[in-house]
């Protein structure tokens, strides 16, 4: 740090309070690397400065000019609201009670708090005359590089004020050239990339599908500046991510200056919200970082906030684990389960989930048709119980874990006879199902404690429980609640009550891992991940079609959060047969699970999978808590290949796939890009007999690894490889 970092951050213990009316006045959010510099010009406007490398004195600013004819727009605004002078997309968008659609911000006041030695607080405070004031919320993570924002919006007038655009964050940005990676996809393919140059207008990033809201896209984007093409080392990105767990909105428009805004936050899609007077509406955080070395830094910041602040406990390392869904689906009995625990233990497993089809008696859930929604164990099939299920596990020193989806119904069930009235449902048109099922009505109370007493019930009833998968398998159509009187509210309430249904939650059981699973990769974010402990990256489970999912998906979220197991042959998603080697080293860089019969394993490859479960307990702990160096990308080469290095970058796994039969004259070649040039290391591959390299069992300079790079014979499709490394 530098002297005078280290003066700013004693100033900052200290709260700082400026008021209006100085004359222009600098406010600045700091990380170690990175500046936002907001100015308050002689009017009081809030105008955002810069974004981007750190600035150590923000007074710089003082007298800046920036030549834009002054009766035409205004200089970028940090909050911009719509009406009066501001043309492009706003943050803020109002009507007043009577009638006013202008909204007009004025500074009135900010302070900056050090909340501890690496994080600081900036809030600022901002006024319109008819009774409106918004806070903007600007959280600095210093050793991170990342800034989070959201806005707070109060209604100080007397009667009530509509909300129609209330996104957490505006972000200007200056570059000659914007070249956008985002996310889109389907069920069984999330997360797959899309990368292209903006041009002036509009680009938009949305969901408007409430609940399973990031199989089509996602709330997350990376931006590559002054340049076309997408680099892991090189150059300026900007990455961002929304924590909602609902309908968002991610808005790029470039104006007529070539400027960028970017928007994120609530989609406005038919949400106005009504702020009654007194009330404060608090939008959910933008996560934003910067880097100056490529998309890789831009990840590891991310990844590093994620685990230091974002996510729910990142310390807990997931238990290797074997889930019942694919290998018993709906069809098994107390013997199959206890026999899938048996392998479990015999395998070196540590935990077994129970999947779907363990309750419903009235309308017992042997299929997906019925039975959704009662929560009692099915005494056909599981007559001595979860809970004798769950000693089971643990006497053997398994861990047990059980599937619920408390969110949803199937009108065949008896909660939906019982509580017609708490299905969501537009008055006087059909409701829709999918999956044969139902959405329950979060932003009712009463649901809510349902909702909440299923999760509480099943833990009573198996205290046993370490481990839940909590699913949600439909999003929402023809939305309605005959709860809520403003229609519009709904979808912000959802979630609001899925939110505190979970607090609830997490407050009684603080040390349950949970699992967030919407159809798999249904609810990948930022808001969700508070309270979740991973997610079900994708339901599907076969190896090449999760290179992509994968890849993109630990773009922004990183490993330790991204559920991945092997499953059997033929895939039962895409019928695709790939090896036993190349399923475990694709799941082996995430958090690994089985997802299959142990029983109609070979002992050939039951063998295998015991060797390759044991090295990666081994080395998983670098899959939780390393760096994420990306060598190969799927999207421009035939491989596809990552590290993941310690932070003391004394040890290392590397994984290489080949995706492609490409010819036999083209080998890979990786540079080891994460590790220590100064080091020596050992390199050893992992799960096989005969290594595909010719120096595995060595060590090497770690400059030679740097920046010659290894080049493993991987020419078919399906070869792979896990290499270990250890500093000398
Ligand atoms: C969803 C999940 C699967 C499985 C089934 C059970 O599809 O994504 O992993 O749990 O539900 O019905």
């Amino acid at each position: 740090m530098s002297a005078k970092k280290i003066l700013i951050s004693i100033l900052l213990t200290l709260p700082v309070f400026m008021t209006a009316r100085a004359a222009e006045k600098q406010i600045s959010v700091n990380t170690d690397d990175l500046s936002i510099i907001l100015s308050v010009d002689k009017s009081g406007q809030l105008l955002f400065r810069h974004f981007g490398g750190y600035i150590s004195d923000p007074d710089c600013f003082s007298g800046f000019k920036s030549y834009r004819r002054s009766d035409y727009g205004t200089d970028p605004l940090a909050y911009p609201a719509s009406g009066g002078r501001y043309f492009n997309d706003a943050a803020l968008s109002v009507e007043f009670p009577d009638g006013d659609l202008n909204c007009e911000l004025l500074y009135k006041s900010h302070i900056t708090e050090r909340l501890d030695d690496n994080v600081t607080r900036t809030e600022i405070m901002l006024a319109d005359a008819k009774g409106l004031e918004v806070t903007l919320v600007y959280t600095a993570y210093e050793k991170e590089n990342v800034i989070t924002a959201h806005s707070e919006i109060t209604n100080t007038g007397r009667k009530p004020v509509m909300l129609r655009n209330y996104y957490s964050a505006s972000l200007p940005v200056i570059a000659e050239k914007y070249y956008l990676t985002h996310f889109y996809g389907a069920w069984a393919m999330e997360m797959q990339v899309d990368r292209e140059l903006l041009t002036h207008g509009s680009k938009v990033i949305e969901s408007k599908k409430g609940v399973r809201t990031t199989h089509t896209e996602n709330p997350s984007f990376m931006l590559s500046l002054n340049t076309e093409t997408f680099d892991e080392n090189y150059g300026e990105v900007i990455a961002g991510a929304l924590a909602w767990s609902g309908n968002f909105k991610l808005n790029f428009q470039i104006d007529e200056t070539d400027r960028l805004n970017i928007l994120a936050g609530i989609n406005p899609y038919a949400s106005e919200y009504r702020l009654e007077k007194d009330r404060t509406f608090v939008t959910p955080d933008m996560i934003f970082t910067y880097s100056f070395a490529g998309a890789g830094q831009a990840s590891r910041n991310l990844h590093d906030w994620a685990r230091n602040y974002g996510l729910y406990d990142s310390s807990v390392m997931c238990p290797t684990l074997l889930n019942s869904w694919e290998g018993a689906y709906f069809d098994f009995d107390t013997k199959t389960i206890t026999d899938m625990i048996d392998d479990v233990k015999d395998m070196g497993l540590e935990l077994f989930v129970l999947d779907d089809g363990w309750f419903g008696n009235k309308y017992p859930r042997n299929n997906d048709k019925q039975g959704l929604g009662d929560w009692d164990v099915n005494r056909s099939k599981l007559p001595e119980g979860i809970a004798y299920l769950g000693d089971y596990a643990h006497e053997k020193g398994v861990r047990f874990g059980i599937w619920i989806e408390p969110e949803m119904v199937n009108p065949k069930s008896e909660l939906a006879e019982r509580h017609p009235e708490w299905v969501v449902k537009a008055e006087g048109r059909p409701v829709t199902t999918i999956r044969n099922q139902w959405l329950l009505d979060l932003t009712n109370p009463e649901v809510q404690d349902f909702v909440f007493g299923v999760f509480d019930r099943v833990m009573q009833e198996a205290p046993t429980i370490d481990y839940i998968k909590w699913d949600a398998n439909r999003h929402v159509e023809s939305f309605g609640s005959e709860y809520l009187d403003k229609q519009s509210h709904f979808w912000v309430e959802y979630v609001q009550g899925f939110y505190s249904v979970l607090d609830r939650i997490r407050e009684k059981y603080p040390d349950v891992i949970i699992q967030a699973c919407s159809s798999g990769g249904g609810r990948v974010e930022y808001g969700a991940l508070k309270y979740f402990n991973e997610v079900w990256t994708s339901d599907n489970t076969e190896a090449l079609s999760r290179v992509r999912i994968q890849y993109g998906t630990n773009l922004i979220y990183p490993a330790c959060v991204t559920g991945s197991h092997v499953s059997a042959v033929p895939n039962h998603q895409t019928g695709n047969i790939t090896p036993l080697k190349f399923r475990f080293d694709i799941a082996c860089a995430g958090r690994l699970g089985l997802e299959l019969q142990p029983k109609a394993m070979s002992a050939e490859e039951r063998d295998f999978s015991k060797k390759a479960i044991a090295s990666y307990k081994e080395y998983r702990d670098l899959i939780f808590n390393g760096d994420l160096y990306r060598l190969a990308s799927p999207y421009d080469s035939d491989y596809y290949a990552l590290m993941y290095v310690s932070k003391d970058k004394k040890r290392a796994v590397v994984f290489a796939y080949c995706i492609r039969y490409q010819g036999r004259a083209l080998l890979p070649l990786f540079r080891l890009s994460g590790l220590d040039p100064a080091l020596d290391y050992s390199i050893k591959e992992l799960n096989v007999d005969k290594s595909c390299f010719w120096g595995s069992g060595k060590t090497f300079n770690g400059d030679f690894l740097v920046n010659h790079g290894i080049n493993p014979k991987l020419g078919k499709i399906y070869d792979s490889a896990v290499f270990y490394l250890q500093a000398e």
